[in-house]
Order: C-alpha cells, then sequence, then structure tokens
C-alpha cells in the first residue's frame, strides 16, 4: 500500500447499502425492445428450435404476445414478418395486406400510442432467394433496393407503425426512406438505422425463425466485416446525415467497442441489438445447468448498457422485466 495515502477500494464494498449506491448503470424495462416474427402461415403458436421460449406468433394471438409484453413495462415492440408467399421482388414486403401492415394495425387498434411499434424494413424474409435487396447480375443491387425499400416503409407507415427501422444495409437506406415518408406525409414516422450491422455468425438462429438464410453467397457486401471500427463510426456518422432518429449498433456483445464510441462522440441515441445468437448461447448454457441464467442475463444486458447503449433490443426483454419488477 506505498506511495498513496491507504487508498482501500474496498471501503465502498463493504455492505450491500454501499454497494447498491455504487451501483452506477442500473437496466430498466423501458430500455428494453423486444422483437416478435409475425407468420402468415401459423395458427398457433410455432416454436424456435434454436430461441428457446420463443416463438412465431399468428397474427390472432399478436395483441395477446404485446399486451404480456406491456404488461411488464417493455413498452416497445420490433416486428418481423414471416410471409407465406416470396417471390424476386419481396413484394409481400410493401403489400397494402401483408402481415407486417396487418399486425401493425392491429398493435395500434388495440394499444393506440401505449405501444411503440418499431419495423424492420429489409427484404431478406420476402424474397425467394434470401437476400435483403434486389438481386440484379448475380448481385444485390443498391439502387433499385432502395425504390424498394421506400415502399415498404410507407405502407408501414400507412398502416400506423410509430418507427421504421432500415436492416438491409444499402447506401443512402435512411436518405432514401426518409424522404420517402416526408413525400407521403409521413413526416413524424421516425426511422431507427440498423447503422453499425456487422457481418455476424451470431444471426443464426433468426434466419431459422424468419426463414431469411441467403440461397446462395453471405451478406458480407453489404454487412460490415467484424474488423473495423471506424468504417463502424463512418455508417453511423452517414445514418446520422441522412436523417436518422436512432441509431444501432448490432450484434451487442462482441461489439461493446463500438456501442461505447458511438455514444461518446455523437448527441442521439444510441440502441445496441442483443441479437438471436447472443440469446441462444446463454439458453443453451443455462440449459446445460453451466451457468446462471438469470445473473448472465442481467450482466450482460447491464453491460451492453454501462456501454453506451441508451435503449437494447433483447429477446430476454420480459424475461428481464419480469426479474426487475420483483425487485
Ligand atoms: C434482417 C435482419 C436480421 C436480423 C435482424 N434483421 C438478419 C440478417 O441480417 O441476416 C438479425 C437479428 C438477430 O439475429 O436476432 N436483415
Amino acid at each position: 500500500m506505498s506511495g498513496f495515502p491507504s487508498v482501500r477500494m474496498r471501503r465502498l464494498r463493504r455492505t450491500p447499502a454501499l454497494r447498491s449506491m455504487m451501483f452506477k448503470s442500473r437496466i430498466h424495462p423501458s430500455d428494453f425492445v423486444y422483437p416478435i416474427f409475425v407468420d402468415e402461415n401459423a395458427r398457433k403458436p410455432v416454436p424456435i428450435n434454436s430461441m428457446p421460449e420463443c416463438f412465431r406468433m399468428p397474427l390472432n394471438e399478436l395483441g395477446e404476445e404485446a399486451r404480456k409484453t406491456l404488461e411488464k413495462g417493455v413498452k416497445a415492440v420490433l416486428l418481423f414478418g414471416v410471409p407465406s408467399k416470396k417471390d424476386d421482388l419481396g413484394s409481400a414486403a410493401f403489400a397494402e395486406d401483408g402481415i407486417i401492415q396487418k399486425a401493425v394495425r392491429l398493435l395500434k387498434e388495440e394499444f393506440g400510442d401505449e405501444i411503440v411499434v418499431i419495423t424492420d424494413v429489409c427484404l431478406c424474409e420476402y424474397t425467394n432467394h434470401g437476400h435483403c435487396g434486389i438481386i440484379k447480375n448475380g448481385e444485390v443491387d443498391n439502387d433499385l433496393t432502395l425504390e424498394v425499400l421506400g415502399k415498404i416503409a410507407v405502407s408501414h407507415a400507412q398502416a400506423g407503425t410509430d418507427i421504421v427501422a432500415p436492416s438491409s444495409m444499402m447506401d443512402g437506406q435512411v436518405k432514401h426512406i426518409r424522404n420517402a415518408l416526408d413525400n407521403a406525409g409521413f413526416k413524424d414516422v421516425a426511422i431507427m438505422g440498423y447503422s453499425a450491422k456487422y457481418a455476424s455468425s451470431f444471426y443464426g438462429p433468426f434466419r431459422e425463425a424468419a426463414e431469411s438464410k441467403p440461397k446462395f453467397g453471405d451478406r458480407k457486401s453489404y454487412q460490415m466485416s467484424y474488423g473495423s471500427q471506424k468504417e463502424a463510426l463512418r455508417e453511423i456518422e452517414l445514418d446520422i446525415m441522412e436523417g436518422a432518429d436512432i441509431v444501432m449498433v448490432k450484434p451487442a456483445l462482441a461489439y461493446l467497442d463500438i456501442i461505447n464510441l458511438a455514444k461518446s462522440r455523437f448527441n442521439v441515441p444510441i440502441a445496441a441489438y442483443n441479437v438471436s445468437g447472443e440469446y441462444a448461447m446463454v439458453k443453451a448454457a443455462a440449459k446445460l445447468g453451466w451457468i446462471d441464467e438469470k445473473a448472465a442475463v442481467l450482466e450482460i444486458l447491464t453491460g451492453v448498457k454501462r456501454a453506451g447503449a441508451d435503449i437494447i433490443i433483447t429477446y430476454f426483454a420480459r424475461e428481464v422485466a419480469q426479474w426487475l419488477n420483483q425487485n
């Protein structure tokens, strides 16, 4: 203990009350967004094999699912559609009677402004090839895709969504969607950009859930490579300039540095997506008795918040909210 006038870090760790006073990053149910898969073919909830306790929901049970979420203090849901028909253009994504358009109308009729409805704007669940854009000459064509993304966003806005979340990683998607929304009279619909979205192995379970695995190739020509940090900051900066109201870093766990840098550099709310593979890892280890699920989940999500996330999208949202409410 030489050099310092008896510094003892353990003084403030002595009692539970002292430790609680020093516990500075706290997660709250209102921090969370709960993702829900809405399946046009389902008649009852379909369990997702690699995501225990998650289901693809039929439209007629969506209201109940949302009610259970709201009751726990989680105010926002992120909707993904699993359509009954796929084609080259992903036309079911912008159909007026598409599954997401119906889902949004249903939730808004039932819950109005009690709920924040966020809709994923992408093509991979809707195209027969499973890519996030329109294919031309064997490649995902950026600008053709923008046109379709604009249509999807406007159709979601017409159904009443609060926030659209473009996730296809096309250049200029936020700007294009902002213009499309404004021109259609939806100036108040917000945009949450999937700004720093990495090409990640942690999306595997989601692709099973949403039936959106690419039929050929991979997503590396549009999603970011995980070896880079500056590129993420540039993506985020561009999305902010293009009009994003919220920016996102995805996945969360392996990208805490990006969340932290984004938080320190930008003044827009930062969302982090604790993705399907991050969920599955915890569930699998807990099932084997190798980790304590509750302790691990609280530690992970608090860590994501401490790193700088203002909003956390997580399949654990309801479970965690329940625990937090019991405290
Ligand atoms: C659609 C999309 C994906 C996820 C969210 N939106 C999958 C992908 O990019 O392949 C992944 C979410 C998760 O893994 O939980 N583009």
